[in-house]
């Protein structure tokens, strides 16, 4: 059997650059939502590993929510178009909401989500993303919390996929050409 591990070419963060990262990001949102009724947003399916490993890096009370949104099929550009595949299962009005991302590219995911989130009155809305690519336009969306910015080049691991694989990978790494090409 093949190792997934061996489709990949170079390691953009480790395993531990992550664990580290969401750690820190713990510390930082556990003093800004002291006391506030925290509701996290996880954005399906990129978002998986990311929210599930944040939340428990925060210790207060909290609740967890998803979307699914499509924006990409399966190609490796952004197609600009959003669709909600899943709503919130609860209101978010009068909540202090943090929206929890894999990866900011062109932004046209999250200004898309951001405006529809904000006619729902929440509290607050803030954005975590773990990945932002560098020197990107990102429809004028500016995170506050932010894991690390990278090179702006196509990303597996940690959540993200390339045709619904590699989201099982434990660091964010670039794939081989001869992956991406096939
Ligand atoms: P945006 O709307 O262009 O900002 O893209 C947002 C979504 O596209 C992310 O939540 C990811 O699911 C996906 N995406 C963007 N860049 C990458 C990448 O490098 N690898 C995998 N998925 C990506
Ligand atoms: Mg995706």
């Amino acid at each position: 059997m093949r190792d997934i591990v061996d489709d990949v070419d170079n390691i953009i963060v480790t395993e531990e650059e992550i664990a580290n990262k969401v750690s820190e990001l713990g510390r930082i949102l556990t003093e800004e939502y002291r006391d506030k009724e925290l509701l996290c947003i996880g954005i399906l399916k990129g978002a998986l590993m990311f929210i599930a490993d944040l939340v428990r890096a925060i210790s207060l009370p909290l609740q967890v929510d998803f979307m699914a949104v499509s924006s990409y099929g399966s190609a490796t550009k952004s197609s600009g178009i959003v669709r909600i595949l899943k709503d919130l299962d609860e209101d978010i009005s009068g909540k202090h909401v943090l929206i929890v991302e894999d990866i900011l590219d062109t932004g046209l995911t999250l200004n898309y989500l951001i405006k529809n989130l904000r006619s729902r009155q929440p509290a607050s809305l803030e954005i975590c993303s773990l990945l932002v690519k560098k020197d990107k336009q990102t429809s004028g969306i500016d995170p506050k919390h932010v894991g690390f910015v990278i090179p702006d080049r196509f990303v597996v691991g940690y959540g993200l996929d390339y045709d619904e694989n590699y989201r099982n990978l434990k660091f964010v790494g670039e794939l081989k050409k001869e992956i991406l090409g096939s």
